[in-house]
């Protein structure tokens, strides 16, 4: 299988004029400011973008061209090497840095003109929250909470102390959030993240500065999010962290997106390899059965060989083995890693540095 294949059949590329959220997000921006209702906020694609380009004035393109589509209800999983132009990217989504080129669409409104009314539904964590440093973790969250002018002040304490939980912070006392370790802090992002209902939760490195239980709560805590109909964007530059939670998968790499779609599909099928081990004598003509059963790709090494199965079904092409009396010491289908997946793609590991 050569990156092409790969490519054509993964990679959502060209413009995206066709979708849904399009026309609807332009009809809403057109008929005024005003806040957008329930039915408003429930476009299927919660975030799109339209060749988000950001050149820094270096002259370095740190995403080049990326059409995100993120759909309703799923969790997204957003990843690359560390400087494939992630956070960029997610800071661009919210309106945090502009871009040189292109178009975002959050809830279905055009950012950043619709910010003041798109954002409240959307909780973020990005690279370095701003907090007070002086001041304790629950005191920073009531400073937020009190900036929030739908939240009622005389359930504040409840709120707090419900994320707080949530985000298993309980216990930190009145210790000032300069004294917190970098694992405290982003429990803290979190937190504020989470201080009111969100439609959509965009988390840069959730995971960054977390033990492996960290880790795990954080991913239990996207699938509690989730189940709830919290649509969320998660980017990670560590595949296995977060690969097991995402429903979508949209794959960064030098500033583009080189992959993105369901996971399940995306090592499923085209992809998928029938590993068989056989005897000594027996490879030459296991090969040729594989062949003739419209296997492609075959490689051999020693006694095992794999090929991509393409349509032909493992069943079939393990009883044409045996009718061809080829000996079946061992057989597997094997999917694709996302990771594998990458590296086919881009001809790089998952480690790159730019
Ligand atoms: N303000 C800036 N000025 C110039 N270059 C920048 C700026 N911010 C980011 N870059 C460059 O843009 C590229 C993408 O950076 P970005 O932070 O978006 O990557 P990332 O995927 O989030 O990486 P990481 O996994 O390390 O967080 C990098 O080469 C970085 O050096
Ligand atoms: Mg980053």
């Amino acid at each position: 299988m050569t990156s092409a294949d790969l490519a054509d059949r993964t990679v959502t590329a060209g413009p995206v004029a066709t979708l849904a959220a399009g026309p609807a997000a332009v009809a809403a921006v057109t008929a005024g400011t005003a806040a957008p209702t329930v039915s408003e906020r429930a476009v299927p694609l919660v975030i799109r973008t339209q060749g988000l380009t950001k050149r820094f004035g270096s002259g370095q393109v740190a995403v080049d061209g990326v059409d995100l589509e993120v759909s309703r209800g799923s969790v997204y999983g957003f990843i690359g090497p560390n400087g494939s132009g992630k956070t960029t990217t997610i800071r661009m989504l919210l309106g945090l840095v502009r871009p040189s080129s292109g178009r975002v669409w959050l809830l279905g409104r055009p950012m950043p003109e619709a910010a003041l009314q798109v954002l409240p539904w959307v909780g973020a964590l990005v690279e370095g929250p701003a907090f007070q440093p002086y001041l304790s973790g629950p005191a920073n969250l009531a400073r937020l909470d009190a900036c929030d002018a739908t939240a009622d002040p005389r359930t504040a304490r409840h709120r707090i102390g419900e994320v707080l939980e949530r985000v298993g912070l309980t216990g930190v006392g009145r210790k000032p959030y300069r004294q917190y370790s970098l694992g405290m802090k982003q429990r803290l992002g979190l937190a504020a993240a989470l201080l009111r209902p969100r439609d959509l939760l965009v988390l840069d490195e959730p995971t960054n500065g977390l033990d492996p239980q960290g880790t795990r709560e954080v991913r239990n805590l996207i699938r509690q999010l989730a189940a709830a109909g919290t649509t969320v964007l998660v980017s990670s530059h560590l595949l296995t962290e977060i690969e097991q939670v995402c429903t979508h998968v949209g794959v960064m790499s030098r500033g583009r997106l080189v992959l993105q779609g369901e996971r399940a599909a995306l090592t499923a099928g085209a992809h998928v390899r029938l590993a068989v081990t056989t005897s000594v004598h027996h490879v030459a003509a296991a090969a040729s059965v594989l062949r003739a059963e419209g296997l492609r790709s075959i490689t051999t090494d020693g006694v095992h060989l794999t090929g991509v199965l393409g349509e032909a079904a493992p069943e079939q092409v393990t009883a044409a083995l045996v009718a061809a009396g080829v000996d079946v010491v061992g057989l597997a289908v094997e999917r694709p890693s996302l990771e594998q997946l990458f590296v086919t793609l881009t001809g790089e590991g998952f480690d790159v540095v730019r």
